[in-house]
């Protein structure tokens, strides 16, 4: 099985010059309105008066909307209903939506929803972790808690424990198209929704609910969005709701879009939250028993928090083998934003964890982390038969080992830290670290049903081929690896094949594009639709040669029959004219998974997928500054789809896994107001904060399960690899000390509290 071709991001023409269309520059008609929300004031608080008189006055509004208008409440939340689209009776976080305002233009929206009177009797706000363990204040009724053999009583035997705890700090998720909806009414009293969303059919599912028609009624569609990075799961729902309702009300299409200020105080974002840790070790290192504390800060509504929160549990093990584990998980309610889905779905927040342990447990027993980890390891693919993750699914495919060798060889990992020491012991003031992380990261929705897909694909008489699926496009090129599956089964350039906007009309019941299953789920549903049709072109061509079938090949944009080459055309020209369908469904589901979230056992995933990182930066131990220099890293990606796509994936994953960890600070006030919610405080990299010297390669072996062309998801996994950017901090923040007090870096490792970790090392503190 050899990778496909590494062709360009099909819409990267279009946006070159600047037409690729996302849907704020759809054409509207002329009569379309402008939607904009009011928002809550306080976290938390009774509404005692609302005036919008100034509103209902201001120019150009057509209508306001508050909860008193809307007896029959839509709800958006996407799975307890405990979202109302505007607070009734009670607000719930600083910028709730309050009241709708529907205006003639966007701008007169905005500036009239400044105009709302709203007063509240404020009520305590639960903000913190802290806040809400006192008032026990929580989703599901108590903390979920899975065991795998006895910690306790391995840890009690251990020669070592080492214990701490750390925050880690929530991520906004800084998509550069912001959350937009549009609705237009048809006729007969059905909708065309358009929503940047990456879950068309909750989109469709959510309008029809809260406008009480069937989804057969309600058509959605997305060609792209600018962006979605597991924040357009749920968080666009709101906006596609209130769009339809007010058209619904004024019969007119309307259209919505946050500013940037208002989409990061609105929606919800990656769950922060502070991870305990007590692990007893052997004197090289090894972990013997461990026991992890998440306390997850959920925010007001549950929104996916349980199924996030999950996933953190089911990668507290990331690479290594802990056969005596014990993992206790909080899902805590608070008066803020309602924290969401983001890139790696609470598997990074697992991850940093264990990986926080191991090189706690290299810097207690004095040895190399990366040495440490490898002792840790699983065992490698089928040498262990029986080797089992904390939720009792086998490890068969473990390749840690080998590319953890590989990357160390490449990346000059050994010398490099004997480098990196010696030029330390001569330095003082700047201090350099160095950090090696692998990653292993289940792929599969957790939530067993939600792994199907389903394709359509039409040849037209002149040979042309469009193509749909359930996926959408957020740029991480999904489209274009379809595109490529699909043409490669037809043996015709990907050129030939029309790639069209995702539509509820055409593929139904879809799932998110999510948990980096778009091109498994979808690209195996479009190449079985595609199947289909190549196999009734076949039998119609071998026939006409007295052939069988199996003999017909199909290379080139041509069909090959019995020594004949014909042109795809021809063949598919005949075929029209034999009568033959040219047009078929494609139905996926994926194979040998079953998953109990209760008892936390069983296969949730299909396979894993791996990579590993080493990140060099260097430090100035006087004021915290920072920057990485160089990273080197290896991932897996089976037989890639589209070598030059998934590198870019992978680019794109590490860097803003390292922006989670360093540069990306939220900050709420006293208040439970968000301080941080424009660029100008909040701190995303930019191209200048890109590593200086940055490999990236492929790992090509083929996936061992049957994937779509042996390749394997990479959307979410080397966001993972970030994790070693905060670990080189670390490390550099060791090399001010005399080894004795390890730095504990709480995350994001911003400039301040990477100095603050200097001067505990330093003992100053
Ligand atoms: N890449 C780009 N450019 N933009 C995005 O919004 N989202 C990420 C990842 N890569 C994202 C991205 C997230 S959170 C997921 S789950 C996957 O893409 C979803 O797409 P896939 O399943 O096709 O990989
Ligand atoms: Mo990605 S967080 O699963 O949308």
């Amino acid at each position: 099985m050899s990778a496909g071709l590494s062709l360009p991001h099909d819409a990267a023409p279009l946006q070159v010059k600047g037409e690729a269309r996302y849907i704020d520059d759809l054409p509207f008609p002329a009569n379309a309105l402008h939607l904009a929300f009011g928002l809550s004031t306080v976290a938390h608080g009774e509404i005692t008066g609302i005036d919008l008189s100034a509103v209902r006055a201001a120019p150009g509004v057509v209508m306001v909307l508050s909860a008193e208008d809307l007896p029959d409440m839509p709800d958006c939340s996407p799975s307890a209903h405990d979202e109302p689209l505007l607070a009734v009776g009670k607000v719930h976080y600083v910028g709730q939506p309050v009241f709708l305002v529907v205006a003639e233009s966007h701008l007169a929206a905005r500036k009239a929803a400044k105009l709302g009177k709203v007063s509240f009797k404020e009520l305590p706000a639960l903000l913190t972790v802290d806040d809400a363990l006192a008032a026990n204040s929580r989703f599901e009724q108590g903390p979920v808690t899975w065991t795998k053999g006895d910690a306790a009583g391995a840890i009690a035997n251990a020669a070592q424990v080492i214990e701490g705890s750390f925050e880690v700090g929530g991520q906004e998720h800084f998509y550069l198209e912001g959350q937009v909806a549009a609705a237009v009414p048809l006729e007969g009293g059905d909708f065309h929704v358009m929503s940047s969303t990456q879950h068309p059919t909750e989109v469709q599912h959510k309008v029809a609910h809260a406008l009480h028609l069937p989804m057969s009624a309600v058509r959605v569609e997305v060609r792209r969005m600018g962006g979605g990075f597991g924040g357009k799961e749920s968080q666009g729902n709101a906006l596609a709701i209130a769009c339809a309702v007010a058209a619904r009300a004024l019969g007119r299409p309307c259209r919505m879009r946050y500013d940037r200020d208002d989409d990061m105080v609105i929606t919800g974002k990656r769950h922060d939250l502070r991870i305990g840790y007590r692990a007893g070790i052997d004197a090289e290192g090894r972990v013997l028993g461990i026991e992890f504390l998440h306390l997850f800060r959920c925010g007001w509504s549950q929104d996916l928090s349980l199924p996030v929160a999950d996933r953190a549990m089911l990668h507290a093990d990331n690479c290594y083998d802990l056969p005596h584990i014990r993992i206790e998980s909080h899902r805590l309610k608070t008066n803020t934003q309602s924290a969401t889905a983001y890139r790696g779905f609470g598997g990074p927040q697992g991850i940093v964890g264990i990986e926080r342990v191991m090189d706690h447990a290299a810097f207690a027993v004095g040895r190399d982390p990366s040495a440490v980890r490898k002792l840790n390891f699983y065992a490698p693919m089928d040498a262990k038969a029986g080797q089992t993750t904390p939720y009792h699914m086998p490890v068969e495919d473990f390749i840690g080992h080998e590319l953890v060798a590989d990357l160390e060889r490449t990346s000059g990992y050994a010398a490099r830290k004997t480098e990196i020491a010696a030029w330390n012991a001569g330095s003082p003031i700047l201090k350099r670290g160095l950090s090696l992380v692998p990653v292993k990261f289940g792929i599969s929705f957790t939530l067993t049903w939600l792994n199907q897909a389903g394709a359509l694909v039409h040849v037209y008489q002149d040979g042309s081929i469009a193509l749909n699926h359930g996926g959408t496009e957020m740029g991480q090129g999904l489209f274009q690896k379809i595109a490529q599956v699909t043409a490669g089964v037809f043996g015709v350039d990907t050129g030939v094949v029309k790639i069209t906007a995702t539509d509820t009309a055409k593929v139904p019941n879809t799932s998110a594009t999510a948990a980096s299953s778009g091109a498994d789920l979808n690209g195996m549903a479009a190449r079985i639709a595609a199947e289909t049709i190549k196999g009734r072109l076949a039998d119609f061509i071998a026939e006409k040669h007295q052939v069988k079938p199996e003999t017909v090949k199909f290379v080139d944009g041509t069909v090959r029959v019995a020594g004949e080459v014909y042109a795809w055309e021809k063949v598919v020209a005949w075929a029209y004219q034999a009568r033959i369908s040219l047009s078929s469904t494609g139905y996926y589901a994926t194979p040998k998974i079953t998953w109990d979230r209760v008892k936390g056992q069983g296969r949730p995933f299909f396979y894993f997928a791996y990579g590993a990182a080493v990140t060099e930066v260097v430090i100035d131990r006087l004021t915290g500054e920072n920057r990485i220099l160089r990273v080197d890293i290896l991932h897996d990606t089976g037989t890639s789809l589209n070598p030059a796509l998934d590198i870019g994936q992978v680019e794109g994953a590490y860097v803003q896994g390292a922006g989670w960890l360093t540069t990306e600070e939220l900050v709420w006030d006293g208040k439970g107001k968000l301080t941080t919610h424009a660029p100008s405080t909040y701190k995303i990299p930019a191209s200048s904060d890109r590593p200086r010297v940055f490999n990236v390669a492929l790992w090509g072996k083929p996936n061992r399960e049957d994937s779509v062309g042996k390749s394997k998801a990479v959307g979410e996994p080397p966001f993972n690899l970030g994790i070693s950017a905060f670990l080189a901090l670390s490390d550099a923040v060791a090399a001010c000390g005399d080894g004795s007090v390890y730095p504990a870096l709480d995350a994001p490792a911003t400039a301040e509290r990477v100095l603050m970790a200097v001067r505990r090392v330093e003992g100053r503190v």
